[in-house]
């Protein structure tokens, strides 16, 4: 019998397995469809809805009691979208290096950014957008040719089929009332085959699922559903064990999170949605950085917009795409078609490796003059230059001991003039395949 102290030993160990990005997967992911999006390296996530009118958290602000339901929904009024622009948001979406967008085409707030024809509130009926705006969007993504991501909260929290409404008020219990709960999944499971056949994603981002099980929502049945539509579709893993890549969201891993696919998810500022009183924006540098690190550690970053309700998007988001823009342009040949780097203790910083594992990229800030240093990589180096100049380096490697198979350490000239604003990347040719030194040190006793 498990006593209180193991059950919550347990709890404890499941939330902290949670939080690292460590849910449980589908085991029956085709690694052939995960391609595209481990090349990708960067996504846009775009979290626009009525909450951008008054600038108050999305779909939480009702929930978690700070505004009542009806003032929330009073923002349906002032959700205009008179200056969105798809066309304008796929070229700066272009521009930034992302490989993919993922759109909120409805969050736990219930209100649908398409005209969907399943019940429940839409910007379409209920403000004065009054159209479709999913599918433009959509257009202008393929004709940019990135990847297509749909967000969609399996919570309705405004749906009077739903049984939660906010943090305090439940509306009914689903073992009492199944039927109610049976139609809630109906216009649901209605909702996704919708988006499915409407706008085919390439991804789908869900959100919402620990309110409840997997039987619960019948996460196989949604998995199922969508496979049949779209064999190569990407579920993420909010979906109770049934998506195929991992999500941590804000906290940027420390450690390479588990899985073998992830992607972080980040705000810029520290919402999700457009509240102008949220100044607190990363800088572009820092974005950067955390960027090298995600694709060093073998993820992606899907890096959060918040458009607001006419649909502009604020000069501070801008300038952060368009500064990614110009590093990722920059430094392209290190950034796709990557993979995870090698360990910290070889190099102090992000580094990525071709796809044959020759080619080694250092990712570095400043110019730290002669202290670059390399340690334990056995092979021959051929050369190093500077990513996006091209320059050749001067580099000198000392300490080499022969019989014990220890290759030393090299250290990199780095001069000023090379060092870019933000992350340099240097690029060191291998004789062969990456083969690292995997002992503490030349005499191993
Ligand atoms: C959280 C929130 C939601 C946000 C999402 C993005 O789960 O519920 O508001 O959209 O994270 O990752």
């Amino acid at each position: 019998m498990k006593t209180p102290v193991t059950v919550l030993g347990c709890m404890l160990f499941a939330v902290l397995v949670y939080g690292q990005g460590n849910e449980k997967l589908s085991e029956t992911t085709n690694e052939k469809k995960m391609e595209w999006f481990s090349d990708a390296r960067l996504g846009i996530f775009i979290h626009w809805g009525i909450y951008a009118v008054d600038g108050v958290d999305e779909s939480w602000s009702f929930y978690n009691d700070k505004i009542s339901h009806k003032d929330y929904m009073k923002q349906l009024d002032g959700f205009t979208a008179n200056r969105y622009d798809p066309e304008y948001w796929a070229e700066l979406i272009k521009k930034s290096g992302a490989g993919y967008a993922v759109l909120t085409s409805r969050h736990h707030d219930g209100v649908a950014l398409w005209d969907t024809g399943k019940g429940g509130l839409s910007v379409v009926h209920d403000t004065p957008a009054k159209r479709e705006l999913i599918a433009p969007f959509v257009s202008a993504l393929r004709k940019e040719e990135l990847k297509v991501g749909m967000y969609y909260s399996l919570s309705n929290w405004s749906h009077d089929d739903y049984n939660e409404f906010t943090k305090e008020k439940k509306r009914y219990d689903i073992a009492r009332e199944p039927e109610r709960w049976e139609r809630y999944k109906e216009y649901m499971f209605g909702q996704i085959e919708e988006i499915a056949s409407r706008f085919n994603p390439d991804l789908w981002w869900f959100d919402g699922d620990w309110e409840h099980s997997a039987e619960e929502w019948d996460a196989a049945g949604i998995r199922n559903l969508l496979l049949r539509y779209n064999p190569e579709t990407i579920l993420n893993s909010r979906l109770q064990g049934y998506g195929d890549y991992s999500t941590p969201e804000q906290g940027v891993p420390v450690f390479n999170p588990p899985a073998r696919y992830w992607e972080l998810c980040l705000t810029m500022n520290g919402n999700w949605g457009y509240q102008p009183s949220d100044t607190d924006y990363k800088t572009p540098d820092e974005i950067v950085r955390i960027f090298a690190d995600m694709i060093g550690m073998g993820g992606n970053l899907l890096l959060n917009i918040g458009p607001k309700a006419s649909g502009e998007i604020p000069e501070e988001q801008v300038a952060i795409l368009e500064e990614m823009g110009r590093w990722t342009g920059k430094h392209a040949e290190a950034v796709y078609g990557t993979g995870k780097g090698i360990d910290l203790h070889y190099f102090y910083g992000p580094t990525t490796l071709s796809a044959d594992r020759k080619t080694l990229f250092l990712f570095t800030s400043g110019t730290p003059a002669n202290n670059l240093v390399l340690k334990g990589i056995k092979n021959n180096i051929r050369e190093i230059s500077v990513v996006g100049s091209g320059t050749r380096l001067e580099y000198h490697t000392t300490g080499a001991i022969d019989w014990a198979d220890y290759p030393g350490i090299t250290y990199i000239s780095l001069p000023e003039e090379e060092a870019d604003p933000s992350l340099t990347v240097l690029k060191v040719v291998l004789d062969g395949e990456i083969d690292l030194f995997n002992k503490y040190g030349p005499k191993e006793e």
